[in-house]
C-alpha cells in the first residue's frame, strides 16, 4: 500500500519511522511518503490560510494551496482522507475498508479546517473522499489523526503483524465486544492470583470464561456495544451474563 500524507508539520508524523509501522516500510509492505504542504506555495511567506468569508474567529485553510498539492500527488485509484471532526467516525470498519486500496492520501487541516470547495471538487471529480473524525473532540489538527489512520490500516496489511491471529479476537473484532482481560507471569502478584481458569489447560472452560468477561466488560464501558449486538449471536450462557 502507498500512503502520502500532506501536513505543513511533517516533524509530527515522525512516529511512524518506529515500531511495526516503520518495520513495514522498511520491509516495503508499506511506501509512506510525507509531504511538507508548504512546499506547494509560491509567494514569499508560504502562504497557506487565510480569513474566512461571512467572518469569524480563526483562518481557513486556502483550497488554491491544497488543489496544487493534491493534483500532483493524487493518483487515478487513490482514496482521499481529510481528518476532521466534522467527518464521519473512524472505526475498526472504517480501517478495514481503507485496509485493501493501493493508495491512500491523506490531507491534514489545520486551524479552522480546510475550505470545503477541496473535498466538493474533488469529488466532483470521482475521486473517493472521506471525511473522518476520531471521536467528538477537537484537536488542534488533522496530524494526530493521520497517525491513527495509519497505525490501524497499516496493522491489517498482510505481513505487517507476525501472527496474524492476534487480529482475531481483539477488542471491536468480528465478535461486536471488548476483547476479555489478559494475564501473564507472575501467577501471583501484589496479592492478587491470576484466574484459576487460566491454569487449567481446559480450552473449554478458557473459551467460556473469555466470553463471559468480555460480555461483562463490554456492558460495563461499552453499553452501546451491547445494544448493537445480533441477538442471534448470542447463548442461553450470555444472556445470563
Ligand atoms: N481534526 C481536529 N479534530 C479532529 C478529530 N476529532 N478527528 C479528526 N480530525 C480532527
Amino acid at each position: 500500500m502507498r500512503i502520502d500524507v500532506l501536513t505543513i508539520f511533517p516533524d509530527y508524523l515522525a512516529p511512524l519511522e518506529l515500531s511495526l509501522v516503520g518495520k513495514a516500510r522498511e520491509s516495503g509492505l508499506l511506501d509512506l511518503r510525507v509531504h511538507d504542504l508548504r512546499d506547494w506555495t509560491t509567494d514569499r511567506h508560504r502562504t497557506v490560510d487565510d480569513t474566512p468569508f461571512g467572518g469569524g474567529a480563526g483562518m481557513v485553510m486556502r483550497p488554491d494551496v491544497w488543489g496544487t498539492a493534491l493534483d500532483e500527488v493524487l493518483t487515478p485509484d487513490a482514496h482521499l482522507v481529510l481528518p476532521t471532526p466534522s467527518g464521519a467516525l473512524f472505526t475498526q470498519r472504517t480501517a478495514e475498508r481503507l485496509a485493501p486500496e493501493e493508495h491512500l492520501v491523506l490531507a491534514c487541516g489545520r486551524y479552522e479546517g480546510i475550505d470545503a470547495r477541496v473535498a466538493e471538487h474533488y469529488r466532483a471529480r470521482g475521486v473517493r473522499v472521506s471525511e473522518l473524525s476520531l471521536g467528538d473532540y477537537v484537536l488542534n489538527g488533522g496530524e494526530v489523526a493521520a497517525l491513527v489512520v495509519v497505525e490501524a490500516v497499516a496493522r491489517l496489511l498482510p505481513g505487517v503483524i507476525g501472527n496474524p491471529e492476534s487480529l482475531v479476537e481483539e477488542s471491536h473484532g468480528a465478535a461486536g465486544l471488548l476483547e476479555y482481560p489478559v494475564y501473564t507471569k507472575p501467577a501471583s502478584w501484589a496479592g492478587l492470583d491470576v484466574p484459576p481458569v487460566l491454569l487449567s489447560g481446559h480450552h473449554g472452560q478458557i473459551a467460556r470464561w473469555r466470553r463471559d468477561e468480555a460480555l461483562r466488560r463490554t456492558a460495563t464501558q461499552r453499553p452501546d456495544m451491547v445494544e448493537a449486538l445480533d441477538p442471534a449471536s448470542l447463548d442461553s450462557r450470555d444472556r445470563a451474563v
